[in-house]
């Protein structure tokens, strides 16, 4: 049976894979949450929109004929991946997470760990600060909380309603980002704090390389737990898993 994949996605190493697999001839379908008004072309059929939790997720894999899921997604989307082990279990579809390993601090860098956005949220409390706060946009209204501070605010889409920071510079990008980039971006704003999730992966590691060449703090927060899944850190790993699927189509 020719594997038919479905790949949970909304990375940039996530759309990476499907366009390798793609060009490889693997068929499969990519899902996306929706939260990007124009999602960057993924090289495979696009579905967007959430499932309906596990069980919704569960009938998606079933009424599609799913042969294998690959959870793609960003490492905080835990809630997406929690659902992803459980309607694997449920219907014995194979799951593959493709992961990232976390960033490892270095020498020069000056990371305070905090757990969660609340804890982010707390460090922030004190003295007025330029923060670039590359959060995403999902949690920015809880950062509203310390107004005392100069933010700059990188998001994939303009924002459709006011933010409600006094004071706050909005720069609409998506990544991949470069180092020169953003050194350039981190001077020209005047930098002195960044707040930023331990996304691990090259996308998004540019901002944290530039606070550490420009001794820039950073507050870093670590990632949600996730229960053991198979793991793969390589689109070569992803492939071997695929095994004998994709050995028959000659990949
Ligand atoms: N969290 C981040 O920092 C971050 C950063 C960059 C990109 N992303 C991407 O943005 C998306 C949403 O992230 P999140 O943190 O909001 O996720 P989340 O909190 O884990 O998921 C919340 C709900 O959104 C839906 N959902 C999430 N990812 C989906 C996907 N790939 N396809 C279909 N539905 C999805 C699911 O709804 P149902 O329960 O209804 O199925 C899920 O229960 C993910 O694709 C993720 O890869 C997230």
């Amino acid at each position: 049976m020719d594997p038919n994949l479905l790949i949970l996605g909304g990375t940039t190493e996530g759309r990476s894979l499907c366009t390798v697999l793609a060009d490889a001839g693997v068929h499969g379908t990519v899902s996306m949450a929706g939260r990007v008004a124009r999602p960057a072309p993924q090289g495979m059929p696009l579905r967007v929109g959430g499932f309906g939790g596990a069980e919704g997720l569960a009938r998606y894999l079933r009424d599609n004929a799913i042969t294998h899921v690959i959870d793609a997604t960003h490492p905080f989307a835990a809630q997406m991946s929690c659902n992803a082990i459980a309607a694997c279990a449920e219907t014995g579809v194979p799951l593959l997470a493709y992961t990232r390993a976390p960033w490892q601090p270095e020498a020069g860098d000056q990371w305070t760990h905090v757990a969660d956005i609340a804890g982010a949220v707390d460090a922030l409390k004190g003295p007025r600060k330029r923060v670039l706060l590359a959060v995403g946009r999902m949690h920015l209204s809880d950062f509203t909380v310390n107004p005392q501070h100069a933010y700059v605010l990188r998001l994939v889409d303009p924002p459709s309603e006011a933010l409600g920071f006094p004071e706050a510079t909005v720069i609409v990008d998506r990544g991949p980002f470069t180092l020169e980039g953003d050194r350039a971006l981190m001077e020209e704003h005047g930098i002195d704090l960044v707040v930023s999730k331990n996304a691990g992966g090259k996308g998004a590691e540019a901002k944290i390389i530039a606070a550490r060449q420009l001794g820039v703090p950073v507050i870093m927060i670590d990632r949600p737990a996730i229960p053991p899944r198979t793991e793969a850190h390589s689109i070569d790993d992803v492939k071997r898993w695929l095994g004998h699927a994709l050995t028959d189509l000659g990949v």
